[in-house]
């Protein structure tokens, strides 16, 4: 029997409603909560994601600005802009898109964003407290998206063996974090484990983060485990995840569609970062 696709725009559309809320109490306090995103240079998908991000600022009344700044930019510059940033009062939220021109030195410019406006979760600081698990108000956007998903599907992740397929810093080492503070049994599997699919398997909750189009087949699948594809693969002028989806969906318990579901969370927890940091620096004035 097929398994549940996840209604990603449901979920969505329910947490932007109650971020809508947190924005009016904020707003009408005072303290309109405010993000600034900075691109450098031309990459056109990059460019979509930022537009993404500005539309659902709008949507539920963050104040936003986007800076588009050419890719010539020096790495001082862009430093020098986003201390204007830390010093300002409105924006409660800074976000560098990423990749960067190959000129700047991403791990060093992020280290001039203050902390407690690294609506990313990048800055070492923000790293080293998920790591100890200490509560922030910031969390990673996209693990943290996918910890939504699975809490607002009802899955109970402690005492689950969950898989994390990638290592990478902006996905897979924080998920594991995260899934670890759900009290999750987390494995995590990449390029260099030599029989995937036995770790995979053993699967309750399969969270793949590669980058690799149908990297994940239904042989590596348990039958009615929980399948989250965080890939966005553009092939042939669409847009695919890491996960053979038709044939995964067919032994899943339920699987997240691509597009549809954890890209639009991702955005969502950013907003979300943004109103928890609006609220804190409250505290700080
Ligand atoms: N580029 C792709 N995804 C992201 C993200 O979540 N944050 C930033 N800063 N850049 C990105």
């Amino acid at each position: 029997m097929a398994g549940q696709v996840i209604n990603g725009k449901e979920i969505v559309a329910t947490i932007r409603e109650e971020i809508k809320a947190e924005v009016l109490e904020l707003t009408a306090v005072g303290c309109e909560p405010g993000l600034v995103v900075i691109i450098v240079g031309d990459d056109p998908a990059s460019h979509v994601y930022v537009n993404g991000k500005e539309k659902a600022c709008a949507q539920v009344g963050i104040y936003s600005e986007v800076h588009r700044l050419p890719a010539e930019t020096t790495q001082d510059e862009l430093v020098s802009l986003i201390h204007v940033f830390n010093r300002d009062a409105r924006i409660h939220g800074i976000l560098v898109q990423s990749p960067l021109p190959a000129h700047i030195n991403e791990d060093e410019v992020v280290d001039h964003i203050a902390p407690d406006k690294d609506v990313d979760c990048f800055h070492p600081i923000n790293v080293g407290n998920l790591m100890i698990g200490k509560k922030t108000g910031m969390k990673p956007c996209t693990p943290a998206g996918v910890i939504q998903v699975l809490k607002r599907i009802g899955t109970e992740i402690s005492g689950k063996h969950a898989v994390v397929v990638g290592r990478s810093n902006i996905v897979g080492k924080p998920m594991a974090m995260l899934l670890l503070q759900e009290n999750a049994t987390v494995s995590i599997v990449h390029s260099r484990t030599p029989d995937m699919a036995e770790i995979t398997r053993q699967a309750d909750i399969l969270v793949v983060a590669v980058g690799k189009a149908n990297l994940i087949g239904p042989e590596h699948v348990k039958p009615g485990a929980i399948v989250i594809d965080v890939g966005m693969n553009r092939t042939d002028g669409k847009l695919r995840g890491d996960v053979d989806f038709e044939a995964v969906k067919e032994i899943s318990g339920a699987i997240t569609p691509v597009p549809g579901c954890v890209g639009p969370m991702t955005i969502t927890m950013l907003l979300q970062n943004t109103v928890n940091a609006a609220r804190l620096s409250q505290n700080t004035q």
